[in-house]
């Protein structure tokens, strides 16, 4: 979830929406997102709404505090959405969820079941750090009916984790995938960092071998971002690291992309990888195709029926709001049309199955074409078969400049 917080409007205190953000509730997937806002320690590139403990120290914020806040958030949500549908997808992320141990992430989970409800077959997914797992976690967070890890792996090179400030060995994080796969999961996930200043393609190269080696289902790859205010965007402002270099950034993206291509892990999104598209991630699918979904905890996003809003970032902020029987939300904003619009086609478009070209305007469909021509489109899936209309879908070049594909038929 983003946690830079644009302005938006005022959120009623009781959290109610408009009848005609509820019209048509549960006849699109409904996902639930549940914000863990706790970390060992923060990462230097990070700048997730996320506290370490001696953060926290000098406010009533705490793990148990904050399980009852969500809890209240979810019944808050049930109230809200009259008779919710039982959540098709659940996703917990952070901060670290695995901080919480087996015992915290099954009473998450309890409280999802409690309230919103879970569909028969969910797909529910935790996020978790290599160091603070084992096989008992595993085995605990499976029997309380979670179907899906992922791991924050990063690199496999022990000085690339260390300009990330991770905290893990390099064999940690294939080390605990195989842990979860042994415990009954299906579904791992392992999260690589590529562009980190000083990495080479060498230590790419063993980075992907090792995740290869973990045989997991699904593999996500994110260019480093250098976010403001963060204790990486100091060090390279003082000229202690060197900035991640655009070239060197699509040179590694075509590393990845051979290399996982090669290996049976073909993209679905232009940073997710997967074996089949069982393996796909449906809870951020949800998010793509502009689904529902009740971001609960400190900070979180929530979206329905074109209503989208915010709660308040810090946890004790969130859980006072609660226990004064308010909702949490800061803000919230009204997507317009237009809005609606742009965010379809900058989500959709970076995905495999790509966009239909009739969700265009008659403008943005020439751009389409001339992209098309240029190598940025593929031009059968736009020409479309058998008089079924054509679909804007990038081809391997389009997906390094797909920001721009964006822009042009925006
Ligand atoms: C915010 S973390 C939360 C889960 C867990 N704490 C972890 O670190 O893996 C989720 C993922 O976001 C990605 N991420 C966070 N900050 C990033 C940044 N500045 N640039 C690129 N990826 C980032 C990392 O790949 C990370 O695995
Ligand atoms: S562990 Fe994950 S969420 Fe926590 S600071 Fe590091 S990257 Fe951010």
């Amino acid at each position: 979830m983003p946690s830079a917080l644009p302005d938006g409007d005022e959120a009623p205190r009781d959290g109610s929406l408009p009848e005609s953000a509820l019209r048509g509730l549960g006849r699109r997937p409904f996902g639930v997102y549940v914000h863990v806002p706790f970390c060992a320690t923060r990462c230097g590139y990070c700048d997730f709404n996320t506290y370490t403990a001696a953060e926290l120290a000098s406010s009533p914020a705490s793990p148990t505090s904050w399980l009852a806040a969500v809890r209240r958030e979810l019944a808050l949500a049930v109230e809200v959405l009259g008779t919710p549908p039982p959540a098709d997808t659940v996703f917990v992320g952070g901060g670290t969820p695995s901080l919480l141990g087996a015992a915290g992430l099954t009473g998450v989970l309890d409280a999802v079941r409690d309230t919103v409800g879970l569909a028969a077959d969910a797909e529910v997914t935790t996020e978790s750090n290599p160091e603070s797992t084992s096989p008992e976690f595993f085995e605990g967070i499976r029997e309380a009916g979670y179907t899906r890890v992922s791991l924050g792996m990063q690199s496999a090179a022990p000085h690339v984790l260390a300009v990330l400030d991770r905290t893990h060995t390099p064999g940690r994080a294939a080390a605990a995938a195989r842990e979860a796969r042994r415990a009954g999961f299906d579904h791992v996930n392992l999260d690589l960092i590529y562009g980190t200043p000083g990495e080479t393609r060498e230590d790419l190269a063993a980075s992907l071998d090792t995740v290869l080696e973990a045989a997991v289902d699904h593999v996500s790859a994110y260019a480093l971002i250098v976010e403001e205010g963060t204790a990486l965007a100091r060090r390279i402002r003082r000229g202690d690291l060197p900035p991640p270099d655009d070239d060197v950034l699509a040179d590694r993206y075509e590393q990845v992309d051979t290399a996982l291509s090669a290996a049976g892990l073909h993209w679905y999104e232009v940073s997710n990888w997967a074996t089949e598209p069982k393996a796909w991630c449906n809870h951020n699918l949800g998010y793509w195709h502009g689904a529902d979904w009740w971001g609960a905890g400190p900070g979180a996003h929530s979206h329905v029926g074109g209503i989208r809003w915010w709660n308040a970032k810090h946890p004790a902020k969130y859980a006072a709001l609660l226990a004064s029987g308010a909702s949490p939300a800061a803000a919230r904003e009204t997507l317009t049309a237009e809005d609606r619009h742009l965010e379809r086609v900058m989500l959709e478009l970076r995905l495999v199955d790509g966009l239909p070209v009739e969700a265009l305007s008659p403008e943005a469909q020439e751009e389409a074409h001339r992209a098309a021509a240029e190598g940025l489109l593929d031009e059968p899936a736009l020409a479309g078969v058998n008089g079924r209309f054509g679909r804007c879908v990038l081809t391997f070049k389009g997906r390094l400049l797909a920001d721009a594909v964006v822009r042009r038929l925006t």
